[in-house]
This record gives C-alpha cells, structure tokens and sequence, in this order.
C-alpha cells in the first residue's frame, strides 16, 4: 500500500434518514454495500440490536481495515468482504444472508479516499493517473487517458461526465500524451475549456468520468440492484443513496420499473405483458439532507436517498 497517511474522518450521509427509510428492527440482517469506514454500518447494527447482524462489502481494502476498528464491539454480528457489489449476490449467499430484512448504498468515494495521497482521485494535488478502488484491477485511469481511441476518450467524457466538450478535452488530452498525473489532466482540461474562474473546477466531469470508467461503476450498480431483489426477504427495503445524476437516474428507473405492473417489449414497445411487481417504492419523491446536515457537512450537499420496500 502507497501513501499510509492518516486517514480523514469521514462522516456518514443521511444517517437517520437511512436507518428509519430501513425501517431497522432488531434481530434483522442487513447488508451494507459501501461499508467505506463503517458509519452507517455501525449505526444500523445499534439500530438491529439485540441479535442484528450485517454483512458489510467494500471493493477498498483499506476500506475494510478501518470500519473493521470501529465495528470490532459488534464482532460476531458482523462479516465484513473486500469484494465489488457488483458480486453482491455470490456474497451474500457465501456469508449466510441468504434473505435480509435490508440492503443499503451510499455511492461514491470516502473522504478518505478523496484526502489519501497517490490514489489519484482527485485533482486538487499532482499524483499519479490511478484512480482504482482496489489495486487488484487492472485498469487504471492513465490507461484510460493514454491508451483509448480519441473517440473513445470522448465517449467516456460525454457519457460518464455530461461534458458537452468532451471531443475537445479528448483530442487535446490525446495531443498531450503520455499525460502522467492528475494535475497534467487537470491542467489540460482547463486549458481546453477556457473557462472563467468558478466554484466548481472545470477538470470536476472529466474526472469524474474517468473514474466511473475505471471502475466500471455505473453497470457494477445495475448488476447489484439486480442482485439485491434475490436477496431481499419479503417486506425488506433496500436503500440507494446517489450523488450524481447518472447513478440517481439508475436508481429511479430501475425502482420505477420493479414496481410496475406493466413490462413494455423492448423491440414492440406497443406490446406489454402484465406481472406482479418486485418492489414499492417508499420515497414517492427522492429525499435529500436537511439544511442543517449540509452546513455540517458540505458534502452531502448532492446526496439524494431512495427507498423502496421488496413485495
Ligand atoms: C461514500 S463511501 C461509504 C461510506 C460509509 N457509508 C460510511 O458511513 O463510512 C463509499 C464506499 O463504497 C465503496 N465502493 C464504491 N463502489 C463500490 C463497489 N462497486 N463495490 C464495493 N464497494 C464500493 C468505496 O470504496 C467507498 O469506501
């Protein structure tokens, strides 16, 4: 492991809203899909005592290190995997949680994460392109920006980042190969933008976009929302925490969709055949922090919560 600084807290989002959008009883199983250091975690194991147990998944090793200090007064009660969600399934039934009474994400990066040097996430220091949540993947984002087809590089800016300039950055980050670390890309993209000082960085889609990319992040959640409905028990919810629009729009869809009665055929889409649905939805609309949570935690300012309940 590079860069063994001391990691910063990170506090966890939506917290409340979370445990009681579970409905949290004691005795219930629960799978915690982005353990991260282990916040929400130990607040739904509190909320499931006495006899409560979670299973707690990170694809961060170090992840698992830090929650599995804060969670030791629960060992026994818990199981925690360095593994991807997107094999949510294979885990669950491995560790005996074959049906929960919920399922939780809360998507993204840690601020440890964000703050530890030489993961490459962000673009406020200069490190290497890496950008992996574990450093048993192959693919880091220097390969991305080094080694895709311009067109490619594009596509990954426009679909992962909603840049509506990705054919520029892609040609100008193409031109400027080997780009090495993150302040080059930075760098680049502010160059190819052009754009007057603002609050939010130019380079903030663009990484963003490489990082989905590198993770493969947007279909490993697609995969576990799938997953999640086999394991869910009658009457257990899952809850979605998001903070972008492409992982919130996922989401919705897919719930919308689980809790229709109606399927549409993809090719005819005036043919549709009637089912019992999967899910209700339990947040009508989504449900966003408090203002008083994003005074304390600026973060959490683009953190939405869905819920919905296995039928
Ligand atoms: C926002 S943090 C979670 C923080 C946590 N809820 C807490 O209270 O500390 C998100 C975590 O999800 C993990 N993660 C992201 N995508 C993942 C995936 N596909 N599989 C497993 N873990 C993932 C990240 O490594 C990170 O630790």
């Amino acid at each position: 492991m590079k860069g063994t600084s001391t990691p910063v807290a990170h506090t966890p989002v939506m917290l409340d809203e979370i445990v009681s959008g579970l409905a949290v009883k004691p005795g219930g199983l629960y799978v915690d899909c982005t353990l991260g250091a282990g916040g929400h975690a130990e607040a739904v194991l509190e909320a499931a005592s006495p006899g409560g147990r979670l299973l707690g998944i990170d694809a961060d090793p170090r992840a698992i290190r830090i929650a599995e200090r804060r969670l030791h007064r629960f060992e026994g009660g818990c199981a925690l995997v360095n593994d991807n969600f997107g094999n949510l399934k294979a885990i669950c039934l491995a560790h005996g949680f074959a049906k929960v009474h919920g399922v939780y994400f809360d998507l993204g990066l840690s601020s440890m994460q964000l703050d530890e040097p030489s993961r490459g996430f962000s673009f406020q220091r200069d490190e290497q392109l890496d950008m992996r949540l574990s450093e048993r993947q192959a693919l880091t984002a220097a390969d991305v920006v080094n080694t895709y087809p311009v067109e490619e590089l594009a596509r990954v800016i426009w679909a992962y980042g909603e840049e509506r300039k990705s054919r520029v950055i892609a040609r100008r980050i193409a031109e400027a190969r080997p780009v090495k670390t993150t302040g080059q890309l930075a760098k680049i993209v502010e160059r190819a933008l052009r754009l007057p000082r603002q609050r939010v960085h130019p380079a903030t889609r663009v990484f963003q976009a490489i990082r989905i990319c590198v993770n493969d992040e947007l279909r490993n959640l697609e995969r576990a929302l799938q997953q999640a409905l086999e394991i869910l028990g009658k009457g257990g919810r899952i809850a979605v925490v998001s903070f972008h629009s492409l992982e919130d729009r996922i989401v919705k869809n897919w719930m919308r969709q689980e809790a229709s009665s109606t399927v549409y055929n993809a090719e005819m889409p005036l043919a549709s055949t009637e089912r019992i649905p999967a899910l209700r939805i339990i947040t009508r609309s989504v449900v966003t922090p408090s203002e008083e949570e994003i005074e304390r935690t600026p973060r959490s300012r683009r953190a939405k919560l869905r819920v919905a309940e296995r039928l």
